[in-house]
């Protein structure tokens, strides 16, 4: 607790009170209203107890009781003020050169299957302000199976969905071969769709590429090059209009919204759809100054990211902070997208929501190693005088000692996974002499929860032996009774193009070291930590999608 509870404010202190009565435990919604407390708050009794503090209060005698956990992440000033995700406040903003040839992208199975790739992607969306999914199936309507990955579709005067195409008598300039230069789709509409998806199902016409802009890269630029034209156009009402038929629709808000500490937060531009300003003169000229110097920004070549989309691609993004663009096409051509609206708050929380299970599911998944060791691990290890989980544990200390990195401690601790479970995998057909490929079955069964630096390691650690077998002439004689047994079913020593193969893998030398603590960790006197020291280490590796 970096600040003593007598020195909190006592409002705040006594409005956040996590008891029963306060919070409906069920849900954690607050009982009371602020008129409900007393307005001469007072501590009447601070007690400090193993885990935290418990506050008596005066003058109603109330009981609070606050984790120490609580009061640090919750202490005036932590955290940086108000987790705004919408403004540009731990946003990455970019220009076209950073992100050419590295667009956030992702097939649509993996993002389906790996919740660590939708979780990327989902973070994409909010961090850079859009995320390209691939391969997504060109069925008419199939927009809406990806908006409903993290969302909900909001309808509109074009329908569920609204088709991109050329249309003989278009109520939009979307709707022909027009160039469209960077715009915000429906400004005119309040509140304005924060997210907007773009299918591709057909791309065949001449012309007709995508382009997008950081619109909040393009503010913050128009901020630091001219802060006066920035602050006009953050409280000029700009009106938005647009009509048919059917529909007549109306917004009047700025170019550029700031939150209340002065952050761009929302970005409205298109030039389709301003219509006219009934201003004074004077602040007409101004306006209009400013507005043109953000739109100049707005097509620097510098900012303009350019991509074509393909069919089966699916564009998400921020519709209130990324302006998108097409150039001209063929009108004769076939190109057809189909586009939906969304919103990014559904989008936050479902990336919470997947973060929140990950991270429990992350949890489970080293319990469930723990008890391998603790259980299963206890068992004699193919002939050795030590327990698998002995040698396991061995290896990793040895990897700890030399200094390796995290990563590698972790394959060390883990490399044998392959041996335990199950009759695939089994120590009796190793027994037997036949190669179990343990060391294939425990790295894939690892890549759910980490990445190449633990997995491959691990799988190379059967060839490695092979491997230092071929090119050490002494190795051979170092191998353990079991080892030697085992060498000739795993295939023998290398033949040199093996070896060549061998060496030509990125984790070759990760593998190796892997190898050298395993063969050190049979000594059945060696002290070796609890499976309970690794824990940290393991749990920073986990792949979350953080
Ligand atoms: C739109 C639009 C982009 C495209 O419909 O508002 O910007 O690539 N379309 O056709
Ligand atoms: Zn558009
Ligand atoms: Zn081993």
């Amino acid at each position: 607790m970096s600040q003593s509870v007598e020195d909190l404010p006592l409002a705040w202190l006594r409005d956040n009170c996590p008891c029963p009565r306060c919070r409906d435990p069920r849900n954690g919604q607050k009982l009371f209203q602020i008129t409900e407390l007393p307005p001469d708050l007072a501590l009447d009794a601070v007690r400090r107890t193993d885990d935290g503090v418990e506050v008596d209060w005066a003058p109603d005698g109330h009981r609070s009781t606050y984790s120490a956990r609580w009061l640090t992440a919750n202490a005036p000033g932590a955290g940086g003020g108000p987790g705004d995700r919408r403004s540009e406040n731990g946003k990455t903003l970019w220009t076209a050169a950073e992100l050419n040839g590295r667009l956030p992208e992702a097939s649509w199975t993996e993002y389906l299957s790996d919740p660590v790739v939708k979780a990327r992607v989902l973070e994409s969306v909010l961090g850079l302000g859009f995320a390209l999914l691939r391969e997504v199936p060109c069925r008419e309507g199939q927009v809406f199976e990806v908006a409903e990955t993290f969302g909900y579709v909001r309808e509109t005067n074009y329908g569920r969905l609204f088709d991109v195409r050329v249309e003989p008598d278009p109520n939009n300039l979307a709707f022909t071969g027009a160039r469209i230069t960077p715009h915000t789709d429906n400004p005119y509409r309040d509140p304005v769709p924060t997210l907007q998806l773009l299918h591709c199902l057909t791309n065949g016409a001449a012309g007709g590429d995508s382009g997008l802009v950081d619109g909040f890269k393009a503010a913050a630029l128009l901020r630091a090059e001219d802060p006066e034209a920035f602050a006009l156009l953050t409280r000029t009402q700009v009106p938005f209009r647009f009509g048919d038929a059917h529909t007549e629709l109306a917004a009047d808000r700025p170019l550029i919204d700031v939150d209340g500490l002065g952050r761009i937060r929302e970005v409205r531009f298109n030039n389709r759809s301003i219509g006219t300003l009934l201003l004074p003169a004077d602040e007409l000229d101004s306006f209009y100054r400013a507005y043109r110097t953000f739109a100049e920004i707005t097509l620097r070549p510098e900012l303009q990211l350019e991509f074509r989309l393909l069919p089966g691609d699916c564009l998400i993004f921020d519709n209130v902070r990324l302006l998108h663009a097409r150039t001209a096409f063929e009108e004769s051509g076939a190109r057809h997208l189909q586009g939906a609206y969304a919103d990014l708050d559904a989008l936050t929380g479902t990336l919470a929501v997947l973060r929140r299970q990950r991270a429990v599911a992350g949890d489970e998944f080293v319990d469930g190693l723990a008890e391998l060791f603790e259980g299963e691990g206890a068992d004699a290890y193919l002939g050795e005088q030590v327990t698998m989980a002995q040698h396991m544990l061995q290896a990793a200390a040895h990897a700890e000692e030399a200094g390796a990195p995290d990563a590698l401690v972790v394959a060390a601790l883990l490399h044998d996974l392959g041996h335990f479970h199950g009759p695939v995998s089994g120590a009796e057909l190793m027994e037997e002499g036949i190669d179990n490929r343990h060391s294939h079955t425990g790295a894939d069964r690892l890549a759910e929860w980490f990445g190449p630096e633990v997995t491959e390691p691990v799988r190379l650690h059967v060839a490695a032996k092979r491997y230092l077998c071929a090119v050490e002439p002494d190795y051979f004689g170092r191998l353990s009774p079991a080892s030697v047994h085992t060498l000739e079913a795993q295939g023998g020593p290398m033949s040199p193009a093996e070896v060549a193969e061998y060496e030509a893998n990125p984790y070759a030398a990760d593998g190796v070291a892997v190898r050298r603590w395993d063969d050190e960790a049979k000594d059945p006197e060696a002290p070796a930590p609890e499976f309970a020291h690794f824990r940290p280490l393991l749990t920073g590796l986990l792949r979350t999608g953080q």
